[in-house]
């Protein structure tokens, strides 16, 4: 059942801490500071493909950048985009993201690249699912079922699972700054679950006529995850792009009743850079709700903050995704939707 939540949106969401803490659990160790996968045939990995649908293609993105810092070429392509071109000149691995493990698009992306000879990996949440079978490998990320059609925790655990994947694959050592803030972040998400002002946020904000969702670098990912889970869920128009994609077309949109939800962590160029792509919109009028670490100067330019841990940059999307969730949730909640069973949805999406 709920255990006592409205929805199993909300359940799932509370779900994290308990679902990281099992996608990492024996895998990490703290003390060698190592990550251990137990993976096979994968020793040789000279490029890899993600393909992936819908939130588990935002996932996938995150996990790309993380191992092209780690000096592993990662490209993701949207599953359906997969062809025969896309491998053009390469023997990737290619990777297959899917909670499920049934999504069709996703399923025929992993088979032209079988055909083509590439060797595959399933990162799935389903064990015994068509792509866990018809991997070469499986990397299982241990969310737990998930019942509620927006994905929720397993996006979570994908995050982690490919984190945990560009460690164990890339030949240089894992700091243990890294191996220490993987291992703080189950708390850290409680944290943000014990602490989110998403709620009074979102009353405050859910009658307006549009969303924009922006993140630079890291955040990227999640301000796209942002913008599809409060589309699914809200029936609201919402879009999430790159921060500096603001003013090279979408500012045009901006009013005073169309909030900037902008992710700004640290308080390095990256984030100044956003910070100033908030200034322009605060400036034109619409209000800004700040994800933040309280590092930079954003809550200067913010009308509202939604707080977060400080951790390493590679993790803070997990932690500002957390908050993103539960704006979308509560938003949803405030205009009375049927969350767990958005119209016009499945769960799995089995045909192409
Ligand atoms: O099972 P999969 O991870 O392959 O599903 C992919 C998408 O259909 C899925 O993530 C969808 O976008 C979610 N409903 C979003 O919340």
């Amino acid at each position: 059942g709920k255990s006592g939540y409205d929805h199993y949106m909300l359940k799932e969401i509370h779900e994290q801490p308990r679902a990281l803490r099992k996608c990492l659990r024996e895998r990490v160790d703290a003390i060698e500071r190592t990550v251990d996968l137990d993976l096979e045939g994968l020793d040789d990995v000279s490029a890899i493909h993600l393909v992936a649908c819908g939130t588990s293609y935002h996932a996938a993105l995150y996990g790309a950048r993380l191992l092209r810092e780690r000096g592993i070429p990662a490209q993701t392509f949207v599953a359906s985009e997969y062809d025969r071109a896309s491998l053009a000149g390469e023997t990737p691995l290619v990777v297959g993201v899917t909670q499920s493990g049934e999504t069709a698009d996703t399923l025929g992306a992993l088979r032209t690249a079988r055909a083509a000879g590439a060797r595959t990996l399933a990162v799935t949440n389903t064990v015994g699912s068509t792509a866990a079978r018809e991997c070469d490998e499986a990397l299982y990320v241990r969310a737990g079922p998930e019942i509620g059609v927006a994905a929720t925790k397993t996006f979570a655990s994908q995050q982690i699972a490919l984190h945990a994947f560009a460690l164990w694959l890339s030949e240089e050592s894992i700091g243990s700054d890294r191996i220490d803030a993987l291992r703080a972040l189950p708390d850290q998400v409680q944290a943000v679950l014990d602490d989110s002002d998403a709620r009074s946020v979102a009353e405050a904000y859910a009658d307006s006529s549009a969303f924009f969702f922006v993140g630079r670098r890291h955040h990227q990912p999640v301000a796209l995850e942002g913008a599809l889970k409060l589309k699914e869920i809200s029936y609201e128009h919402a879009e999430g792009f790159a921060a500096g994609e603001l003013k090279h077309g979408p500012l045009a949109l901006i009013e005073d009743d169309t909030p900037l939800i902008a992710v700004v962590t640290g308080d390095d160029e990256i984030a100044q850079k956003t910070v100033s792509n908030v200034k322009e919109v605060q400036a034109r009028g619409a209000p800004v709700i700040a994800v933040t670490d309280g590092r930079s100067d954003v809550e200067q330019y913010a009308n509202h903050v939604l707080e977060i841990p400080e951790t390493d940059p590679t993790l803070a999307p997990v932690l500002a995704n957390v908050q993103l969730q539960l704006l979308s949730y509560w938003i949803a909640a405030e205009l009375g939707r049927p969350i767990d069973k958005p119209r016009h949805l499945a769960k799995s999406v089995t045909v192409k």
